[in-house]
């Protein structure tokens, strides 16, 4: 385990054993139609990569940049959106896709966000949701892993920018959110 850890919450081969039963799931949902997958940046970049290459669908691939969290352990609730611009998401099927759900407002301000661009529909994938935080009623369409409320790094999630290249999920230690 990495020092900086001080459990493992999903190993690598659950990840990838989930990752291609959800691309399953999607591939089953979405069967006939080209998906348009919209990742939030910078979190949702590996899973969205694993995920895109489980399903087989015709797809397309947007990215928008989201920041909630500075460099802390705790949400401030008011995440920036950047890359919305001149996205073509009108009359298409749309899967907006990011890492967690934690509080909720990222998920639902993003989601209202993509509801402007007029697409046929619009649903939403995350690998974990996080239980015990929600502070907006929201219910992702598809979802990963439920976890406890644990700041968790790795697989894209990271602290400060770091252990995003983590191969498992795990949670951080205390002594490594003390030494930032
Ligand atoms: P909200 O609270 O808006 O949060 O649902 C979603 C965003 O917050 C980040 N997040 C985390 N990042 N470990 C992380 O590395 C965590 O435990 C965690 N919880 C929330 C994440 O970027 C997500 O997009």
């Amino acid at each position: 385990m990495h020092p900086s850890l001080s459990k493992v919450l999903v190993s690598e081969e659950k990840i990838a054993e989930r990752v291609a039963e959800m691309g399953r799931d999607l591939t089953e949902a979405y069967a006939g139609k080209e998906l348009t997958f919209v990742a939030l940046l910078n979190g949702a970049l590996f899973f969205t990569a694993d995920l895109i290459r489980q399903t087989d669908l015709p797809s397309r691939l947007e990215c928008l940049r989201v920041s909630s969290y500075g460099d802390g352990t705790t949400s401030n609730g008011a995440p920036r959106l950047t890359g919305a611009e001149g996205m073509d998401l009108k009359g298409r099927h749309v899967l907006l896709v990011d890492d967690i759900l934690d509080t909720g407002h990222t998920l639902s301000k993003v989601a209202r966000l993509l509801a402007t661009y007029e697409p046929a529909s619009l649903r939403t994938c995350v690998l974990l949701e996080k239980h015990g935080r929600k502070q907006v009623e929201f219910q992702p369409d598809f979802v990963g892993f439920h976890i406890p409320d644990e700041f968790v790094v790795g697989y894209g999630l990271d602290y400060a920018q770091r252990y995003r290249n983590l191969r498992c999920i795990g949670v951080l230690s205390e002594a490594a959110i003390q030494a930032g």
